[in-house]
């Protein structure tokens, strides 16, 4: 295994298996910080794939909700031009991780980094074109409220992009044992339609091992939108 630094190494190094996980939910303190760091290596490739689906276009505002340490922020910019991102989490760790590794975006207003719930989003209505949550679905406290709130922010034919590991993907580690919500794609494809989203398609996703004797790993990438009014109907 590999890490940013090796002050990373030694701070994880003594952790077992419960205590990491009970870190993935809201990541605290210099262990929190080289959890983010864990979080942001091993789950890039799926980061970079979730943003795929969401198919970014020049000029739109992205709303990013459990971002974790923000270390993927540049590279989304970088996929089209003149992008907008908020991100949300509830770790203030997190949040700090963030804003200080994309110090230089904040200040051009490119980049908006904000200690908050998807429980309840502090953004008024359609405020984004997209909106992203990868890995994060698992603590939010209510699936389909959670669903509910990302909608409400984004506009009319936006697009929602969750990436979250199969229930199949969840035994290989005791995630549910530790609070941890998997859920199936019937689940996720009712709970988006009664969150109000009206085309829902959903995909599997499998990244290759990040270590060896490492399990691989399969998600759903749900992508999910809204048509605009008067569409909806005929076009079902
Ligand atoms: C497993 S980490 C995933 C981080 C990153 N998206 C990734 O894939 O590497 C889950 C993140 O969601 C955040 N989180 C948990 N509950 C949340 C909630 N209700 N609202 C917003 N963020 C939440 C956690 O603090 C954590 O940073």
């Amino acid at each position: 295994m590999t890490f940013r630094s090796e002050a990373d190494a030694e701070r994880l190094a003594g952790l077992d298996a419960s205590a990491l996980l009970a870190q993935l939910g809201c990541p605290a303190g210099e262990i929190g910080v080289a959890v983010g760091d864990l979080m942001e290596r091993v789950n890039a490739a799926l980061i970079g794939a979730s943003y795929s689906k969401l198919g970014l276009e020049a000029g739109e505002h992205i709303l990013e909700a459990g971002l974790g340490n923000g270390g993927h922020i540049a590279s989304v910019l970088a996929r089209a031009s003149r992008l907008t991102f908020t991100g949300i989490d509830i770790s203030p760790t997190m949040i700090a991780a963030a804003r200080s590794r994309n110090s230089a975006f904040a200040e051009r207003g490119q980049v908006t980094l904000e200690i908050a719930s998807v429980a309840s989003l502090p953004f008024p209505d359609a405020a984004f074109d997209k909106a992203i949550a990868v890995n994060a679905v698992y603590f939010w406290p209510e699936l389909t409220a959670g669903l509910r709130e990302m909608r409400r922010v984004l506009r009319e034919s936006g697009v929602l992009v969750i990436a979250a590991m199969t229930p199949e993907a969840s035994l290989t580690m005791p995630f549910t044992e530790h609070g941890f919500k998997v859920y199936g794609p019937t689940s996720l494809r009712e709970a988006c339609f009664e969150a109000g989203f009206d085309r829902v398609q959903i995909e599997r996703y499998a990244d290759a091992p990040s270590a060896p004797a490492t399990p691989r790993r399969e998600f759903f990438l749900v992508r999910a939108s809204r048509m605009s009014r008067g569409m909806s109907e005929e076009c079902r």
